[in-house]
């Protein structure tokens, strides 16, 4: 599969809208955060694109406050998944982020997620408990790079 690793921007909001509703469900931002992350400084945003349409998106920024880089959402179409895309945006966000550390969270039951983080480096950092709407846990996760 064709598929090319962009930059996302504000034009991007409706395909993003879109993807995030079909990936996250019930854990979807809502649009004001789409917004947020499309257009705020600071955030890296990159979009996977496939015959013109978006298929997969990630965004991350450099937190001050904990010293790390965060993953803040990665997801891909369900059609378009298990062909390196996640892997793919996971490691260019990183990139982006050019931190020692980078941290992400993710649901304590998301098995896929957690395959991809562990197999790319990531340990548990901490537990964030009923973090996520329906009372699960988070579990947040950490990668250190080394110097
Ligand atoms: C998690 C997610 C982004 C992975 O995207 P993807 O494009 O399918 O991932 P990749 O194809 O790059 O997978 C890379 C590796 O991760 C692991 N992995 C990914 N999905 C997996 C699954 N369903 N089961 C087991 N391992 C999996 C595998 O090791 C895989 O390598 P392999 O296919 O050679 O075995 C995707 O499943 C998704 O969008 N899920 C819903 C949204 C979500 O949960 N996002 C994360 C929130 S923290």
């Amino acid at each position: 599969m064709d598929y090319l690793i962009e930059k996302a921007s504000w034009r991007d909001f409706f395909d993003l809208y879109r993807l995030e509703k079909t990936v996250f469900a019930q854990d979807a931002w809502p649009w004001f955060d789409l917004l947020i992350v499309l257009t705020f400084p600071g955030f890296v945003r990159l979009k996977a694109v496939s015959g013109g349409q978006m298929i997969g998106f990630a965004a991350g920024e450099f937190r001050r406050g904990d010293g790390a880089g965060w993953v803040v959402t990665l997801g891909v179409l369900p059609e378009y998944r298990r062909k390196g895309v996640g892997q793919a945006l996971l490691r260019q966000c990183e990139e982006w982020l050019n931190s020692k550390r980078i941290r992400l969270c993710v649901r304590k039951s998301n098995l896929p997620a957690l395959k991809l983080y562990q197999r790319e480096g990531y340990v548990v950092y901490t537990t964030w408990p009923n973090y996520y709407q329906g009372g699960e846990d988070a579990l947040v996760l950490e990668k250190i790079f080394p110097s």
